[in-house]
């Protein structure tokens, strides 16, 4: 990932984060996927009054790159206004595809409040290839 990626894939994910529908928790999330032919897939959180049909910000992002036809991503940035982590479910729909993923977390100021490999998010998570 160039600085001037890193750059717009941060971008991305404030400026994403804008349209996130959060009625309920008031906790807006953005998120903007890199892929590795660079480019970048975004996503918000979408609520519902039914809360567990709530979606994340980051599974949004994935569904969307999965759709137009990319599978392959090297970095993820999330905005949220402290620089949360993402939850368990989005780790693991993540890893999925990208195991060596690079997350970037954000404040809702742009700030980088931390980043590291999802690996460290989920140590020895569950892949397919422990399936038959
Ligand atoms: N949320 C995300 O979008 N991504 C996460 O990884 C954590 C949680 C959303 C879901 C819900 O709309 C709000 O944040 C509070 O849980």
């Amino acid at each position: 990932m160039t600085p001037e990626q890193k750059a717009a894939l941060v971008a991305a994910a404030q400026a994403v984060r804008e349209q996130a529908y959060a009625p309920y928790s008031q906790y807006l999330v953005g998120a903007a996927l890199l892929g590795t032919d660079g480019r970048i897939f975004i996503g918000c959180n979408v609520e519902s009054a039914s809360f567990g049909a709530t979606l994340c910000a980051e599974r949004g992002a994935l569904a969307r790159a999965i759709s137009e036809g990319n599978r392959q991503f090297e970095a993820i940035a999330i905005t949220t206004r402290d620089g949360g982590s993402p939850c368990g479910i989005c780790r693991q729909s993540l890893y999925e595809f990208a195991p060596s993923l690079w997350v970037i977390l954000l404040d809702e100021a742009g700030s980088i409040q931390a980043e590291m490999p999802l690996r460290d998010l989920l140590p020895r998570g569950f892949g397919g290839e422990s399936l038959p």
